[in-house]
């Protein structure tokens, strides 16, 4: 049952100015007036949510989705008439909505059924996942790392300067000068750079030193001497142990990134070390994650905001949890109500609740950190295009698509970037011509008939379909955790959730299929540079 914000300790330790109090008041004041109002809602939606709990599917998806008043999910209107005269043979051919260019007897059926996920497997992922956070709250070596942030303090809206930050994200490393306007308002000066794939799979070193090089260019062309003594705020985003705010060792490289001599090191160490040996005079005072960084950067305009989500070349979320529920923090639980916790959920992989294909086991097998964030590679923008181009292949070779004719861009790893499933799902022209530049300019593939174009965009839906509802239960997982269900802000920044077309849409359709009534509580925002300027403000609070 969700709980009323009455007993939700609020991040009123980070707000020291009485303007920032006013502000806190009013909006306790206006979540309890929602929060009485809605209750009864609430309740009834979760009775649902039970009930719905106990279906089988896929007949029961059907169901339940009739139940739920949502009859509509993944159902032809002959599916829903087969649902509703109860005929669950004719239901079973019916109840996925197979386009007619589909052959009964080819592999797309079988594509169809693989990928798609039901609502109720959905709710099994979210109590599954709720179970996980327990655990990796409890004590480390679970499937969630969720790893203390040591972030206790979300920034009031008030804090002004002018703070260095790096990104290091997956593609791009960016360095910024966020200048903190107070009233939630900034402005940002930055410089991006690509980390090129030697870098990712050289030597530590050689990347650090990289990252020291970038800083200083990047002062000097903003008229600031890299000697002048000032502090950073660091977003490196990947699963690193922190032990302190400004301390943390790399547990594991994620996302092509396999540099040596960092594993098991302190990177803010590493950071400081380069910086020094290129003459700077530069220390950094916080390492943060990327979602912890989204989630700070957002609510210092939305105090709502209690989790930051990144769905991008990786995939992750961070959250705000009571300190009490997090008994393997073994720090000082004085004047601390809650830290931020990165779930590092992209390493979520249940083997017997994921939708895991032949296809996700061939991308894995073949990536350079197998069996590792496989939650992550069915979601994020790094993977998606990959799986696409695994089918297509497999399409290729049954005679399915091109005539069995293969060009070797097809037969590339990676060459099917994701942008390009972008493209396609937004084709709708009558020829999808647009397909056909893709096919024809990407990856060398010509003479396509319509209908093969066809099957490629059937293709690339499956797969952002799936994407998205997946992403969407894990937001589910993440805000059943905090028993936020009546009012909640989450921040997600990301090239897959902003420029992937109806990602957005599919996330909101899935919630709503899982919390009902309720998802309309939950508030999925846009964020954008979330991860830079969070870093800015992090070092800022820590400054204070
Ligand atoms: C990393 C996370 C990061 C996410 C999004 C994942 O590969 O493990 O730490 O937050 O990518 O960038």
């Amino acid at each position: 049952m969700p709980t009323s914000t009455l007993d939700t300790p609020l991040f009123l330790f980070g707000l020291t100015t009485g303007v920032a109090l006013a502000a806190a008041s009013q909006f306790f004041i206006n979540s309890l007036t929602r929060s009485q109002s809605q209750r009864s809602l609430a309740a009834t939606a979760a009775a649902a949510l039970l009930a719905q709990q106990q279906l089988e599917e896929p007949e029961d998806l059907v169901a339940g989705a009739l139940k739920h008043g949502n009859p509509s999910t993944h159902l032809t209107p002959s599916g829903r008439d087969a649902a509703l005269s109860g005929s669950l043979p004719a239901l079973r051919r019916q109840s996925w909505s197979v386009p007619s260019f589909v052959a009964a007897d080819g592999t797309l059926p079988r594509l169809e059924m693989e990928f798609t996920v039901s609502s109720k497997k959905l709710q099994t992922m979210v109590r599954h996942m709720v179970n996980e956070m327990r655990k990796g709250l409890e004590s480390d070596g679970h499937m969630l790392k969720m790893i203390p942030s040591y972030v206790v303090a979300r920034p009031a809206g008030d804090e002004t300067g002018s703070y260095l930050a790096l990104d290091l994200g997956g593609s791009n490393f960016r360095v910024c000068m966020v200048e903190l306007r107070g009233q939630g308002q900034t402005a940002i000066r930055q410089s991006k750079h690509m980390v090129s794939d030697e870098l990712k799979t050289g030597s530590g070193e050689a990347l650090f030193d990289f990252f020291a090089t970038c800083i200083a260019d990047f002062l000097k062309s903003i008229g600031i001497d890299p000697k002048e003594k000032r502090a950073l705020g660091f977003t490196f985003s990947f699963p690193v142990e922190q032990n302190a705010i400004d301390h943390g060792t790399l547990m594991q490289w994620n996302k092509g990134f396999a540099c040596s001599g960092v594993l098991g090191v302190d990177v803010v160490n590493l950071l400081n070390k380069a910086m020094k040996k290129a003459g700077m005079n530069i220390t950094a005072t916080a390492l943060v994650n990327d979602t912890v960084g989204t989630l700070v950067s957002h609510a210092y305009r939305d105090p709502q905001t209690f989790v930051g989500v990144i769905l991008g070349t990786g995939t992750n979320a961070a959250y705000v949890e009571r300190i009490a529920d997090i008994p393997k923090w073994t720090g000082d639980r004085k004047n601390i109500t809650d830290m931020v916790v990165n779930t590092e959920w992209g390493a979520y992989d249940e083997q017997s609740i994921l939708p895991i294909t032949s296809y996700d086991q061939a991308l894995d097998r073949a990536s350079n950190n197998p069996r590792k964030q496989i939650l992550e590679k069915m979601i994020s923008g790094m993977y998606l295009g990959e799986i696409v181009r695994y089918i297509l292949v497999d399409l290729v070779s049954t005679g399915e698509l091109c005539r069995g004719i293969f060009t070797p861009k097809l037969q590339t790893p990676y060459a099917f970037d994701t942008a390009y499933m972008s493209r396609i799902e937004r084709d709708h022209s009558l020829e999808l011509s647009d397909t056909k530049a893709v096919l024809e300019n990407m990856l060398d593939v010509h003479n396509t008939t319509v209908q093969d174009r066809r099957i490629v965009k059937h293709v690339c839906e499956l797969v952002g379909i799936r994407a998205a509802r997946l992403s969407a239960a894990a937001v589910a997982a993440i805000i059943t955790k905090m028993k936020r269900l009546d009012a909640c802000t989450v921040a997600i920044d990301g090239s897959v959730y902003e420029h992937y077309p109806h990602f957005a849409n599919r996330m909101r359709d899935a919630l709503r299929e899982l919390l009902g009534i309720m998802a309309e509580n939950i508030v999925l925002e846009q964020a954008r540079d979330g991860s830079g300027q969070g870093a800015a403000l992090i070092a800022a609070l820590h400054a204070k």
